[in-house]
């Protein structure tokens, strides 16, 4: 039997129960199937394919365009989980009008049940806005990585009580501008738990500790894939690259000394 898709109003059920939610980045349609049958609650296309997927060094580059062709192959590999595309660097921060055409193409055009942008306070107008009109939307406070420039790096947010209180008062607003879920990355482990026991919405944590309502991982981090950068908060769960390497060769091998194909995978006639 299949189970319905989750909902919005269902990550809301979730925290209040205190079931965790479960999310994973996903690109394409390959992956997406295998982690919607694992039983992932959310799969986040995320604009982290400008880095994983692309090579880049940010995730600035990414367009409009690419991600809807990387959810609308995502949305294909699912029939259980949320599907949720991100919104790229460029598309939205201008004003609601603006994040209003980017996020109704998305919901157009590629399948995804909601849209995530980053940014606190200044965004929750933008966020009442799209909510207002019918697009559940997910914000994205903390370290924000849309704004890598503007904090000299990938570095950890909310540090100290200013920051903390920042960080507090940006998911506050977006909560109350009507955002159905809230991504809390790179901050403080008992802020982050703060913010989840003050806000209704549910919290999905990355480098946020364990008090969040959910965790997400990009894809490639947790099956170590990526080793470009390994950042504290990663828990690599298959030693992806050495085993892709390690098949890779064999199957190298086995060409050259004749080995493959062998008689089972030819055609006789
Ligand atoms: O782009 C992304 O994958 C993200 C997650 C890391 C939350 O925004």
């Amino acid at each position: 039997m299949t189970l319905p898709r989750v909902t919005m109003p269902e990550l809301l059920r979730m925290k209040r129960t205190g079931r965790k939610i479960v999310s994973v980045t996903a690109y394409d349609y390959t992956f997406a199937r295998l982690l919607d049958r694992a039983g992932v609650d959310l799969l986040l296309v995320g604009d982290s394919l400008g880095m994983v997927i692309q090579g880049a060094e940010t995730t600035l580059g990414v367009t409009l365009d690419e991600m809807i062709y990387h959810t609308r192959a995502v949305a294909r590999g699912t029939v259980r989980a949320l599907v949720v595309c991100d919104l790229p660097f460029g598309c939205y921060q201008a004003g609601p009008q603006e994040a209003w055409d980017a996020a109704a193409r998305a919901m157009k055009e590629s399948g995804a049940q909601a849209v995530k942008l980053e940014g606190g306070r200044h965004m929750s107008g933008t966020v009442a806005f799209l909510t207002q009109r019918g697009i559940p939307v997910v914000g994205h406070v903390g370290l924000t990585p849309q704004s890598v420039h503007a904090f000299g790096g990938f570095r950890v947010q909310g540090r100290g009580d200013a920051a903390a209180q920042q960080v507090m008062e940006d998911a506050m607003a977006l909560s109350e501008a009507g955002a159905g879920a809230i991504v809390l990355e790179g901050i403080p482990a008992p802020l982050a738990e703060a913010v989840s026991r003050k806000i209704p919405v549910p919290t999905i944590g990355i480098g946020a500790g364990p008090g969040c309502d959910g965790q997400v991982l990009v894809l490639y981090d947790l099956l170590g894939l990526y080793d470009d950068v390994t950042p504290r908060f990663v828990k690599r769960y298959l030693a992806g690259a050495g085993q892709v390497s390690t098949a890779v060769e064999t199957f190298a091998r086995e060409v050259r000394d004749g080995t493959f194909p062998a008689p089972e995978h030819c055609f006789t006639e």
